[in-house]
């Protein structure tokens, strides 16, 4: 006989974040999700990153491709400041808690859930949905199943995830209703700070990612200092001087875009930056940001590169923190095997 389930009414806060190995990483990746990993680290509260390759392949992925940008995405991590000590580690496919627990709750999710996802929808728009995987149909249940194998509190993530957080929160409030449990929390999305959402360098309504066709688009963790002066020199803008207040910006996304990235490198807010720029024209205030960028991203890539020289190394970091990443979430699993009335008798 197994140990009847705990209830417990409160949860101990825990972070948890994915990325997807899909692609290098760019400066959006960055300024929406690893900078901001890395100010939660060392604050009392564990923290769990993983670089999710089963997401990934709800995509083609070329299987070579695929090892080298999820070493790299670690590599990316632990340059910006992720410590392996003191935070978790790992990639997803390394945990089998995570497909387990996702087919828990795609038995859960309604399809009309899924059906209503904007990112779903954006990704098969103009397509033949018939056409694209079940798995990027589920992606969003895998994602509930990454979250909550760790009972998170807290997720940190860009604007774009805000959605799937709510759906992670409908997947662990019917869970616990079907099942009359208080099992798992209701997550929080933390979507905080000047830079949640980094638009193409090219296209002011179009998020910066790692999927455009255009590199012009974004800034790559990997490009070098001269790339990444010629993005920003050469991104779209219109022919105004920057305004007094933020409110001056409101029909002018592309330079709201350059004034949000230069506030989120900086540290600032973007009320604070266009106050300093105020009047100022882009020929002067691209330099400036410019500087900034090549000022922050060098180190990392450097580090990057020198992390990179070394993939046995990282190979070791990743098996190390799956590990730490298994004890945690192989009990909560075992849990939710009992509750759901799977017969567990070889433990
Ligand atoms: P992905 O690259 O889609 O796996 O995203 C990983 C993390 O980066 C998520 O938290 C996203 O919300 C965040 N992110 C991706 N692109 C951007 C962007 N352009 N601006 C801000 N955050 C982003
Ligand atoms: N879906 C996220 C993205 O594309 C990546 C992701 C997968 C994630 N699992 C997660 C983010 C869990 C936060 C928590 O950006």
């Amino acid at each position: 006989m197994s140990e009847p389930v705990q209830t417990p009414q409160t949860f101990t806060p825990r972070i948890f974040s994915g990325i997807q190995p899909s692609g290098g990483l760019t400066l959006g990746n960055y300024l929406g999700a690893l900078k901001r990993f890395v100010e939660k680290q060392g604050q009392g509260i564990e923290t769990i990153y993983c670089l999710v390759d089963m997401h990934a392949i709800t995509v083609w992925q070329d299987p070579e491709k695929l090892r080298q940008q999820t070493r790299e995405g670690a590599a990316a991590f632990i340059a910006a400041g992720i410590d392996p000590a003191r935070s978790i580690l790992f990639n997803q496919s390394q945990v089998t808690a995570h497909a387990e627990l996702a087919w828990i709750f795609n038995c859960v999710a309604r399809m009309g859930w899924m059906g209503r996802m904007t990112q779903w929808k954006d990704k098969t728009a103009g397509k033949n949905a018939e056409a694209e995987s079940l798995g990027l149909f589920a992606y969003p249940a895998l994602m509930a199943a990454d979250i909550l194998a760790y009972k998170t509190t807290h997720v940190p993530v860009g604007e774009d995830q805000k959605q799937h957080l709510e759906l992670t929160r409908d997947i662990a409030a019917k869970f616990n209703h079907d099942y009359k449990v208080n099992f798992f929390p209701i997550t929080e999305p933390v979507i905080e700070g000047a830079a949640t959402r980094v638009m193409s360098l090219r296209d002011g309504s179009k998020k910066m990612s790692k999927s455009d066709p255009s590199d012009q688009s974004r800034i790559n963790l990997t490009d070098s200092a001269e790339a990444i002066a010629a993005k920003i020199r050469k991104a779209k803008t219109d022919p105004e001087p920057l305004p007094e207040t933020l409110e001056g910006l409101k029909d002018r996304p592309e330079a709201r875009n350059l004034v949000n990235i230069y506030a989120g490198l900086a540290g600032r807010t973007a009320e604070d930056v266009v106050a300093e720029f105020a009047g100022a024209q882009f020929g002067s205030f691209k330099p400036r940001l410019a500087d900034l960028a090549v000022s922050v991203l060098a180190p990392i890539t450097t580090e990057m590169n020198r992390l990179m020289a070394d993939p046995a190394e990282i190979d070791r970091i990743l098996g190390e923190g799956a590990a730490r990443a298994d004890a945690i979430s192989r009990p909560i699993l075992e849990q939710v095997y009992d509750i759901v009335g799977m017969v567990r008798s070889r433990r």
